[in-house]
Parts: structure tokens; C-alpha cells; sequence
């Protein structure tokens, strides 16, 4: 029995030095945590379980026979975070490069398949050399393993994946169908070929900063959703952010205690709005003074920023919000921002999280650039995703809701639950100048009348009274009053239910 026990130790041992000292030193050399020390710092203090130390590799090629470590460079398992139950895996480094070997894919998948079966967030920290070269197509069937078990729980649970150092080739695909990414700046880049075979191919010269670092991704692909400075700032965040998430699509979404009173007054709101509609506003500054504690986790700050997205709560109770962002591109919709609210917004509602659209839109983006990059097909990805949300949407217009756009962000006739919109609202076809350009065509050159009739247009439209009659709109709301209007529509939302027809799939229109 003893000697079990000591042998046992002896294992721990080994499986706790991962791939030895030097390797661990040159680990923080590069600014980098070790596995170990990431869980550590992700999870409650002392609340790790950790799974299959003793696993080791199977290969026997090329002198691996006797090149062993217990672990086999994955470090999996659960614990909690603020007392929730969350499943990691944590790729070591120092063992093989973190490469992945079949078992350690068994490894990965098995608390994938457990944090499905008792509902409960996957945090997946990477860094890896890719597939496990000495395996061969056993580690390529290990990767494809583990894509298997991300899109049975896409939608199921919520996967997040952290990218802490190299993420190249295929192994790219696994966070790509996560629904999180956050990667480290400096230290972590992910392409699907690196640099060497990009010069060969197409004979570009760049860096694999340039091609996959955490700028590139989170500013030029939209792959990332956030770039955090190092290893201590993305784990800390990543605490915080699991807050905002339900465990699973079985549960809402949690209810924390706020001392931020619901009936607050913001009578800053009230002047918001400049009195020039081609004036810009930070609609930011409004997201925050709805939340509360002015507690806002943005998604994708750095992409498309167009139009904001990110976490709230109300009462306590997580909300997520998209919102049109008047400062870049008057708040336009494109192809990029329409792909990043859809994919917002069907995270929310595969994951029960209410819906708070803020509206301030002059309509889609024109021109050769958006036709031919599809922004009708991405168009379509937006107002799809809004369509098919059965979660409390809650909408307030703030100022333009321009034709085609006004119908996309969760209007009345997507079944927007309540629509609300400030004084200022202007709701109509298209704005005051284009419409008369094209209604009173005959007029153009003759000043005075395109002036007068541009007045008149406005005077008709560029109010929320039309839509208000026909019921599209609930009710005009004053900018001071929103927070506690947002928050009385959802607490009336609580409980609502509703159902799409029963089918295997829709077709979003990819
Ligand atoms: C086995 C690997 C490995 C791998 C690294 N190592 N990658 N071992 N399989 N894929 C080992 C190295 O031999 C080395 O071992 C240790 O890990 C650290 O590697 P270094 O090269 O010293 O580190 P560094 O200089 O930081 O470079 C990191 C790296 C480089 C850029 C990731 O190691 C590299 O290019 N690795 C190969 C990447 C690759 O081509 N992978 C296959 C991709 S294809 P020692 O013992 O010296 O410490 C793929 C297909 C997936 O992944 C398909 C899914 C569909």
C-alpha cells in the first residue's frame, strides 16, 4: 500500500512539473503563466478538481515510447467560479510544445461531455504547437474529437476560449466555434497557416503578430471578442465576465444583488440628444447610465464599432445590449455590424438572456464595397437573428430609425415586446433630405421649395407620433425616466414565454 501511495506522489510530482523546470522558466520568460498557475487564478481559491493526471500518450513512434509525462500537456477538470460550477482545460506548454495528442483530446472532450450533462460553463485556456506531430492522423482525429463535442454544446452550455499562446493550423477551428474568444496581446496569436507557408503561397512578408495577433483579430477579422495586456488581466475578466452568463440554456440567466436603485434619475439623458440630427453622441454614455452600477462588459469594442454590444444588468439580472453607435459611421449598418449583433444576439437567446435594443440608425451602408462584400446576405444575419429571438426584447429609439434598419433592430413587427422611443425619434422611410430629393424630384434646384418641403416632411416624420398611432410604438418615454422604464418592462418579461414552429434547423442565411 505504501508503496502505491508513494508511487502515486512520485506521479503527482511529475504531472505538477509538466515539462521540467527549464521549461517552465522559459514560460514566464515570454510573460506567460503556466497551466497550473492559470487555473489557479481562474478558479475560486482552492475549489479545483482536477481529472486525469495519470493519463499519458499511446505513441510509440519516433523515441516517444519512453517520453511520458503524466498529463499529457492538458490539465482538465472543474471548479468554481464566485461558487459556480465551471469545467477548464488548461494546454501545458512545457509538455510538447502543448501539442495534442488522442489522449489528450480524450482528455478535453470527456469534461466537455460532463459539463453538458450537468450544465455548466467550459473555459478553455490554449496553448498549443497544433496536432502532436509524432501521432500523425491519431492527433488530427483528436482535434476533429474535440470540434465534435464544441457543436453538440454550441448552444448547450457556454464555451469560452482564451487564447494564451500559439493557436495555428487547424487547431484554430476549435475556439473558433466557442462562443467567447479573448486572446492575450503580444503572447497568443492564432492563424490557419502561419507566415512561412503565407510567403510561400502568396508571397506576403508578415509577421505572425501582424497575421493573428490579438490586435489583427480583434480589430481587422472580428475573430476575437476581446484583447486583454497579459495572462493576470485576461483570466481576471474572464471571472468577471462568467457572471453575466447563464450555466446553461436550461437555466436563466443568474440574478446578482445590485444596490443601484431601479427608479435612478439620469437627467444628464435629457440632454443627450444634440439638437443638430447630424450631430454625433456616444451612445455608450447612455448604455451606462441604464446599467447597473454602470457595469458594462463590451463585446467586440474593437471591431465594427458601428455598433455596440455587450452585457448589462438590470435589477441584478443580466441583460444583453445592442446598440447602434452614432460616432463611427453615424451608426450605419454594414456588413461587418450586422454580422457582429446577429451572432450577439443569438448567444443571448440560445442562452436566455433578454434583449435591449437601442436605436439610432439613418439606415444600411451604401456602396459597391458593402453590395459586393453581401450585405444583403449580412443584412439578412441581423434581422434573422432578431426574428427568431423568443427572449424579452426590449427597444427604445432614441433618435433615427431610418427605413430598412428601423424594421431590422428589433422593431414592433419582429415581435419587439415593448418599443419605446424618446421625444426625439424620428421613425420614416428615409431622412428629410433624400425623401424630398426623390418625392419632389421636379423641385430640385428651386431652394425655397425643397427647403419648405423638407420642413414638411419633417414636421410629419421626423417625430415618434406615427408610429405611436399605429401602435408600433408603446409608448414615448423621457431620456431621465429609461433606466426604470427598461427595468419595469423586463421585470413585466419575466416569465414570458414563446415558442417558434417545431423544425430541425432554420436556414440563417450564412
Ligand atoms: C510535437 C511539438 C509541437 C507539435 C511544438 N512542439 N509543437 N511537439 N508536436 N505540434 C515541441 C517542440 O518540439 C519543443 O520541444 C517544444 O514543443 C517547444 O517548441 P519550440 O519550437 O521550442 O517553441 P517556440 O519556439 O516557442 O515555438 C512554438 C511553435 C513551434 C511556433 C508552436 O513549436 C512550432 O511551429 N510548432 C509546430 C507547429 C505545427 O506545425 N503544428 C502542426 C500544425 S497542423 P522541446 O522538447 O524541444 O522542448 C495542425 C493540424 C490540426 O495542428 C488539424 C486539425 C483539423
Amino acid at each position: 500500500m505504501q508503496d502505491i501511495i508513494e508511487r502515486l506522489e512520485k506521479m503527482r510530482a511529475a504531472a505538477k512539473l509538466g515539462g521540467g523546470q527549464a521549461r517552465i522558466d522559459k514560460q514566464h520568460q515570454k510573460g506567460k503563466l503556466t497551466a497550473r498557475e492559470r487555473i489557479d487564478l481562474l478558479l475560486d481559491e482552492g475549489s479545483f478538481e482536477e481529472w486525469d493526471m495519470f493519463v499519458e500518450h499511446r505513441c510509440t513512434d519516433f523515441g516517444m515510447a519512453d517520453k511520458k509525462i503524466p498529463g499529457d500537456g492538458v490539465v482538465t477538470g472543474y471548479g468554481t467560479i464566485n461558487s459556480r460550477l465551471v469545467f477548464v482545460y488548461s494546454q501545458d506548454f512545457t509538455v510538447f510544445g502543448g501539442s495534442l495528442s488522442e489522449a489528450h483530446a480524450e482528455k478535453i472532450c470527456k469534461v466537455m461531455q460532463q459539463a453538458m450533462k450537468v450544465g455548466a460553463p467550459i473555459i478553455g485556456m490554449n496553448d498549443s504547437g497544433g496536432a502532436r506531430i509524432q501521432e500523425g492522423v491519431a492527433s488530427l482525429g483528436g482535434y476533429a474529437d474535440v470540434f465534435q463535442q464544441n457543436v453538440l454544446a454550441s448552444g448547450v452550455v457556454p464555451q469560452i476560449s482564451l487564447i494564451m499562446g500559439p493557436c495555428a493550423g487547424g487547431a484554430v477551428y476549435s475556439p473558433a466555434i466557442t462562443d467567447f474568444i479573448f486572446m492575450v496581446k503580444d503572447s497568443s496569436y492564432m492563424f490557419v497557416t502561419g507566415p512561412d507557408v503565407v510567403k510561400t503561397v502568396t508571397h506576403e512578408t508578415v509577421t505572425a503578430e501582424e497575421l493573428g495577433g490579438a490586435i489583427t483579430h480583434n480589430t481587422k477579422s472580428g475573430v476575437a471578442d476581446r484583447a486583454f495586456e497579459n495572462d493576470v488581466e485576461a483570466l481576471t475578466l474572464t471571472r468577471r465576465f462568467v457572471n453575466f452568463l447563464p450555466s446553461s440554456n436550461r437555466e436563466p440567466a443568474p440574478v446578482w444583488d445590485s444596490q443601484d436603485p431601479v427608479n435612478r434619475m439620469e437627467p444628464s439623458l435629457d440632454s443627450l440628444i444634440p439638437d443638430d440630427p447630424a450631430k454625433p453622441y456616444d451612445i455608450k454614455e447612455l448604455i451606462i447610465k441604464i446599467a447597473d452600477e454602470s457595469d458594462f462588459f463590451e463585446i467586440q469594442p474593437d471591431y465594427a464599432q458601428n455598433i455596440v454590444v455587450g452585457f448589462i444588468r438590470i435589477e441584478g439580472q443580466s441583460v444583453g445590449v445592442i446598440a447602434n453607435q452614432p460616432m463611427v459611421l453615424a451608426g450605419c449598418l454594414d456588413v461587418d455590424a450586422s454580422k457582429k449583433g446577429a451572432r450577439f444576439i443569438r448567444f443571448c437567446d440560445a442562452f436566455n438572456i433578454p434583449i435591449l435594443t437601442l436605436v439610432d440608425v439613418p439606415g444600411f451602408m451604401p456602396g459597391t464595397a458593402q453590395e459586393y462584400g453581401g450585405i444583403i446576405k449580412n443584412g439578412a444575419k441581423l434581422l434573422y437573428a432578431y426574428a427568431e429571438a423568443t427572449v424579452p426584447k426590449v427597444t427604445l429609439i432614441t433618435r433615427k430609425a431610418y427605413g430598412g434598419a428601423y424594421d431590422v433592430m428589433a422593431s414592433k413587427h419582429l415581435r419587439g415586446d415593448v418599443n419605446y422611443a424618446w421625444p426625439s425619434a424620428e421613425i420614416a422611410v428615409m431622412g428629410p433630405k433624400g425623401a424630398v430629393e426623390i418625392i419632389f424630384r421636379g423641385d430640385i434646384g428651386d431652394d425655397k421649395k425643397i427647403t419648405a418641403r423638407t420642413e414638411e416632411y419633417r414636421q410629419k416624420f421626423a417625430n415618434p407620433f406615427i408610429a405611436g398611432s399605429r401602435g408600433y410604438i408603446d409608448d414615448v418615454i423621457m431620456p431621465h425616466n429609461t433606466r426604470a422604464r427598461v427595468a419595469r418592462s423586463l421585470k413585466m418579461l419575466r416569465d414570458k414565454e414563446l415558442d417558434n414552429p417545431w423544425r430541425k434547423h432554420g436556414n440563417i442565411p450564412l
